[in-house]
């Protein structure tokens, strides 16, 4: 296997940027018959270290309040402001929320849902993406912001949109299905119809257009035709926004285009609607906007830490390892949850440099100021409706913006990790169409999180990826629950373990193709013979069942899920204790070639993820840069540029950590603070970042 040291620094999305981007969603426009509160925010940003802020982001109405007049004076004003402190705007095009006159002129733009009924005027990020008039007008007035705004100084980078989502079954949709069908399938409806097993419940097509998009009153049955459409949902969603960014492209080459992408609440995972890896292309920097539900009732703060770290991880490693953006969370508290609880004292900064831990370059909120009225009046904002400093929320927003500041050499280094994680947006939609299993648990982003959290409590980087992602820079690849396995994949994977790579399978894994179809005898899952198996049935559990696997010499609990397998070459390594299928293989080994393949053929608790990844860490000499043991509720993550390593020690308990630090590591002074011992004593929620030269760690 080859070794993969990264060597190099990403450089900032911008020439102008020196270090890491601070502010936030910034909404001038609704403040324009309040100048005085304009000017004041200038000085706030000042004061709380803010050199960035995203604008315009529903700006449509303020700028062409009626058809073809045009009012961008106060967007003027908002980029020369910024200028003028020396900050940086990151440029929206509105698209995500439209004037009244549009809808009511062109109603092709209001989407039709999925039970066929027009929607009205109202609310945001709700167009249809096909309609030729609102690709037209959008692109039309990005052309005339691209063209007023080209030269300014203050322009670092194109936010496009606002969190692309939804979709739309009106006639122009469903006509871009057929096109888009028509052209999968070659024209050939009879591929399409084998594609997607039509003969079943006499479902063959014999015209395109009998295609309908799905729906809950008409066809929502044949599996494949929804997968095709979600594919094209998101094909559709990437084309519309390349034909945003066209004239953005053509008028602003060198100025970086984004469109922010979510996460999921309430346990946080990455957004189901959108397979974003499809825009990995389109986009020069991936920007997202989190949002976990800090202090909640239902889970410890270590553990939704860990699971925002999964999306970050995600998020980072769809392009390749380059930093990303966080360009939303909030400084204290939303207005959508159940129970909006505050962030308490610190938890800002800890989720903050949570991100920049794991590769993101700034730190940006929604939102900057709160809005006096409307859905968001009370939505948590660095500046409250007191307009003012003295606030705690403004307090600690400023001491993390001179956090930040301190920290700028961290831009542009990146991750190195040498385990990666499947998670694949296609593999969701397929196993939660498929009707079967425990359907309430097939939990795959927990899934996902889980096997991640084995190596988080280590402080051992993970990249996150997609199945079609390159594999060759890994030591070890684990893909949770891969019930679609396309040839594609499965050939990656076999010359990944072929060449020495060591794979970890579970259940519910390799079921269908990428079609949605079964594997069969005359066509098996590629990768039996590579696992040295055969999976014969699956057996789903009550929350009553008693079953558990004996490891190594200790039993650990299994839940939902436990697959019947006959090995064929595989060595066993731990066995079923119960039920019928006692001392049946609950795990095995296959050496393939210069590789290694484990299959774990049931759900376990996670303390048998977190021993059996242990042990595969350590086969591969993988720790932590400082190789120490960590605390639970301790995150350790570090990033690189190959010379120097960054670590940030997170302390998301609520009690005092202490993590000891070997002396081989000699510790350098805190700036203006003295000696520190390499006994470090973490306070909860506080964050320490340490940086790792040449075998020693300096603070910074
Ligand atoms: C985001 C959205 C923002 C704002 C925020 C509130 O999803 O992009 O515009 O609504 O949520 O938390």
């Amino acid at each position: 296997m080859e070794e993969w040291v990264l060597l190099k620094r990403f450089s900032t999305i911008h020439p102008s940027v020196n270090g890491l981007l601070y502010g936030g969603d910034y909404n001038p426009d609704q403040w324009q018959a309040y100048p005085e509160v304009l000017q004041k925010d200038v000085e706030l940003m000042k004061l709380a270290n803010v050199n960035a802020v995203s604008v315009n982001i529903f700006g449509w109405a303020a700028i062409e309040a009626e058809e073809g007049t045009y009012t961008f004076g106060w967007l003027d004003d908002v980029m020369d402001n910024m200028a003028s402190i020396g900050g940086h705007i990151l440029l929206s095009t509105p698209s995500g929320a439209r004037p009244a006159w549009l809808s009511k002129k062109y109603p092709e733009v209001l989407r039709v849902n999925e039970k066929r009924q027009k929607q009205l005027h109202g609310q945001r990020h709700n167009h249809c993406f096909t309609s030729p008039i609102y690709r037209e007008k959008t692109a039309a007035l990005n052309k005339m912001l691209a063209e007023r705004y080209k030269d300014h100084p203050a322009l670092i980078m194109w936010h496009v949109s606002n969190e692309y989502s939804g979709e739309c079954h009106c006639d122009l949709c469903q006509e871009a299905f057929r096109e888009w069908l028509k052209n999968k399938y070659d024209h050939q409806l009879e591929k399409l119809n084998h594609a997607w097993w039509a003969t079943f419940w006499s479902h063959t097509f014999t015209d395109w257009d009998q295609i309908e998009s799905p729906s809950s009153i008409g066809e929502n049955q044949i599996h494949g035709l929804t997968l095709d459409w979600k594919r094209f949902v998101t094909d559709q969603t990437v084309d519309f926004y390349r034909n945003e960014i066209k004239p953005l492209k053509e008028i602003t080459p060198n100025i970086a285009v984004s469109t922010n992408f979510m996460g999921e609440n309430p346990h946080m995972g990455p957004f189901e609607g959108l397979d974003y890896s499809r825009f990995a292309d389109y986009v020069d920097v991936i920007t997202w906007d989190a949002y976990p539900a800090w202090h909640n009732e239902w889970e410890k703060t270590w553990q939704l830490a860990a699971n925002t770290a999964f999306v970050h991880d995600l998020y980072r490693s769809l392009k390749g390892g380059q930093p990303f953006l966080l360009l939303e969370s909030t400084p204290s508290l939303v207005n959508w949850q159940i129970t909006n609880k505050l962030k308490r004292p610190g938890m800002n900064l800890l989720s903050s440099l949570q991100a920049v831990a794991h590769g993101s370059d700034s730190v940006m909120y929604f939102q900057w100021r709160k809005s006096r009225g409307s859905s968001e009046k009370l939505h948590g904002a660095v500046v409250d409706h007191y307009g003012n400093e003295n606030t705690r929320v403004f307090k600690e927003a400023a001491e993390l913006g001179s956090r930040l500041a301190s920290l700028k050499e961290v831009a542009g280094a990146s991750v190195d990790a040498k385990v990666a994680i499947i998670y694949d947006w296609e593999n969701r939609w397929a196993l939660y169409e498929a009707q079967g299993f425990a359907k309430k648990h097939l939990d795959y982003v927990k899934t996902c999180e889980e096997h991640y959290q084995a190596f988080w409590k280590k402080g051992i980087p993970v990249d996150v990826i997609p199945a079609h992602y390159d594999l060759s820079s890994y030591e070890i690849v684990i893909a949770p629950m891969l019930y679609m396995l396309k040839r594609e994949t499965a050939q990656a994977i076999l010359t990944f373990v072929e060449s020495g790579g060591t794979y970890v399978s579970t259940y519910m894994s390799g079921i269908v193709d990428e079609n949605d179809l079964c594997y069969i005898e005359s066509d098996p899952n590629p990768l039996f013979q590579m696992l040295g198996l055969r999976v014969n049935e699956i057996d789903s559990l009550y929350k009553a069942d008693q079953q558990s696997v004996n490891w190594e010499g200790h039993s650990y609990q299994v839940s939902d899920f436990c697959e019947i397998v006959e090995p064929m070459s595989a060595t066993v390594l731990a066995e079923y204790e119960l039920d019928f299928y006692k001392n049946s293989p609950a795990l095995t080994v296959n050496t393939y070639k210069k590789g290694q393949a484990y299959h774990i053929s049931a759900r376990t608790e996670t303390g048998f993820l977190d021993a059996f990844y242990e042990k595969l860490a350590s086969d591969h000499q993988l720790s932590n840069p400082i190789g120490i043991e960590l605390p639970e509720g301790v995150s350790l993550q570090s990033r690189t540029d190959g010379e120097t390593t960054y670590l940030f020690l997170m302390n998301f308990t609520e009690e005092t950590q202490v993590v000891n630090i070997p002396e081989t590591y000699e510790l350098k002074e805190i700036v203006g603070e003295g000696p520190i011992s390499n006994e470090v004593i973490l306070p909860t929620y506080d964050v320490r970042t340490l940086k790792l030269v040449k075998g020693s760690v300096e603070v910074i």
